[in-house]
């Protein structure tokens, strides 16, 4: 039985959705509060990453929990640490207590616990404790992901609709990211189960493009057939507009922004390397943005 924590977000879902489809039995963390949103198809089980019991009495069963819980909202920079780091030091403590011994965690490329950006820093701190744990771990370290549910697309789709003419693009647009599709990214957590490469290791893994930010917002706005002419903010305006579009539908949060400060990619050949197969070109993945671009352009949030 694997355990999910976090199966609500982004990679949550299509990770829940992977694994039920191929057979294997999951039960699901379910964050405290949003118990009435729970499908009733799986094995649910309510908790927070901060109670420690209530992750040992999750783990009831468990032999392999896929930690995914995580907050980047902008709420300071010590409650994502609270939640990043010290929610992983209790999935770590309970796992022992519950004698689980795989654990397996989506880390970030960039992320070092010395980090100057509060998110990145956090998430440094949570792969170093993994690293550390003395379980048989996995950190799949990822670029940036992208999918139903994701933000960089929502935040590219939502200024399309929400801003009149212009795309302001943060950082000049030059950032260099390497987006990984979420269906792709599940495909490499389900092969992380039994490959044993991939036992007590940091594995780095990235989508098969290195592209800048105005290449994602170029085939982004292309998807969702919107045109726009990009304005590049230079790095040191960025923070001023961040903060100037922060009521915007689908601003970027400033911990958002941080996770555009610079470069973050690794091997281009890294999933097929690893994990036998090549992973989608950003292009031939963008259908959540052109199927309800009626309604609604950013893909709907069911927990929050
Ligand atoms: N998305 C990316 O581009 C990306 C790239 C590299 C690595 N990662 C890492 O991959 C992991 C999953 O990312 P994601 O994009 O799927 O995140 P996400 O969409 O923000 O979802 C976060 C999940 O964590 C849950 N959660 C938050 N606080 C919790 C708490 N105190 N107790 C229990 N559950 C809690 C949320 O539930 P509620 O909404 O109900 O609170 C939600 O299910 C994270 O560790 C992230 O850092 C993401």
């Amino acid at each position: 039985m694997i355990l999910i924590t976090g199966p609500t977000g982004c990679i949550g879902k299509a990770v829940v959705e992977r694994l039920t489809s191929s057979g294997h039995s999951v039960k699901l963390l379910w964050h405290w509060g949003h118990e009435h949103l729970a499908p009733r198809r799986v094995s649910i089980v309510g908790g927070d990453v901060h109670n420690v019991q209530s992750l040992v009495d999750a783990m009831e069963d468990v032999d392999t929990v896929l930690h995914l819980a995580s907050l980047r909202r902008d709420v300071g920079a010590e409650r994502v640490e609270e939640v990043n780091g010290g929610g992983t030091r209790n999935i770590i403590d309970a796992a022992r207590r519950a004698k689980v011994s795989r654990l397996i965690t989506v880390g970030c490329l960039g992320a070092e616990a010395r980090s100057a950006y509060p998110y990145l820093r956090s998430m440094g701190k949570a792969e170093e404790m993994v690293r550390s744990s003395g379980l048989n771990f996995t950190v799949l370290k990822s670029a940036v992901v992208y999918g139903e549910g994701d933000w960089l697309t929502a935040w590219l789709a939502g200024i399309a609709t929400g801003m009149p003419l212009i795309m302001p693009l943060p950082h000049r647009g030059e950032t260099r990211l390497q987006p990984i599709w979420v269906g792709d990214l599940a495909a490499c957590i389900e092969r992380c189960l039994n490959t044993r490469s991939t036992f007590r290791q940091v594995v780095p893994i990235g989508g098969p493009q290195s592209l800048t930010l105005a290449e994602i917002a170029q085939i982004t706005l292309g998807a969702a057939k919107s045109n726009r002419r990009f304005v590049r903010i230079p790095t040191s305006m960025t923070h001023q507009l961040a903060r100037f579009l922060a009521h915007c539908r689908g601003a970027l949060t400033e911990l958002e922004i941080d996770a555009l400060s610079y470069n973050r990619t690794t091997e281009i050949g890294s999933v097929h390397r690893m994990f036998g197969f090549a992973p989608a070109k950003m292009r031939t993945k963008l259908s959540h943005l052109r199927m309800d671009r009626e309604q609604a352009p950013l893909p709907v949030r069911f927990s929050r």
